[in-house]
């Protein structure tokens, strides 16, 4: 596939480095280039240009920037820009009030999540929850002793989903949809119980399974 990337950040850079290692073709998008010439450096063939760049050029999207600006990454990425195409969200509603006993603090609540909204302001964009509830340092082929780990995604677009499960496989992943846009409220707080063992006890090497 061809990915646009929205971001700069470690999401956008780890993601980006686990396309092109198997075997798709990435533009990373960022109002700030100076920021991932040591990444492109390490990189050959990736590209980089503006957030409208990427989306265009993607027949697929990563959206990974902070979440209280998602929409506004989306918006210079262009509506027209995104139409019809999967866009796979790994942003959380982290809010900038502090921690509480190692629990985040989120701007959304149990009855809108973060996807629902990008959904209403980008009704043509194809947006798929996923990569939201593990640390980058474990999203491309991790190896964990308590074997290959579930991801949970969710999202409107039946086709969006089966091309994110596509790169779930290619990144050593168990699927486990969890339906419509709606589940999102669910599936973002994943990040607050993820990150608790990180915040409590500098422990970020974990991430969840759905055993039957
Ligand atoms: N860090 C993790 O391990 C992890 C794991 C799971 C999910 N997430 C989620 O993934 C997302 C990315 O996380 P991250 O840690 O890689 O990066 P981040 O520091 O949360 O975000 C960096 C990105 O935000 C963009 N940005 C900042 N202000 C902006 C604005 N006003 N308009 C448009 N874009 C703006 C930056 O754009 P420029 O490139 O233009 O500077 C940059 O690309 C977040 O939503 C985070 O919650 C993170």
């Amino acid at each position: 596939m061809k990915i646009g990337v929205l971001g700069s950040g470690d999401v956008a850079k780890v993601l980006a480095s686990g396309f092109i290692k198997h075997g798709h073709e990435v533009l990373m998008g960022t109002r700030t280039p100076a920021n991932l010439q040591a990444w492109a450096a390490q990189n050959s063939g990736a590209r980089i240009g503006s957030f409208a760049d990427a989306a265009a050029f993607g027949s697929a999207v990563l959206l990974a920037v902070k979440g209280d600006v998602a929409a506004d990454a989306l918006r210079a990425a262009g509506t027209a820009n995104l139409a019809g195409k999967c866009i796979m969200d790994a942003t959380n509603p982290i809010a900038g009030a502090p921690p509480v006993n190692g629990v985040l603090r989120f701007f959304t609540n149990l009855d809108e999540s973060l996807l629902e909204r990008l959904h209403t302001e980008f009704p043509a964009a194809h947006l798929v929850k996923v990569f939201n509830s593990v640390g980058n340092a474990l999203m491309v082929n991790p190896q964990l002793a308590g074997g290959k780990p579930t991801m949970f995604i969710c999202g409107n677009d039946a086709g969006a989903k089966t091309a994110v499960r596509g790169i779930l496989d290619q990144f050593g992943w168990e699927t486990a949809d969890m339906g419509a846009a709606e589940a999102a409220r669910a599936i973002e707080p994943l990040c607050m119980l993820w990150c608790i063992p990180g915040l409590l006890q500098n422990d970020w090497l974990h991430a969840f399974k759905l055993i039957r």
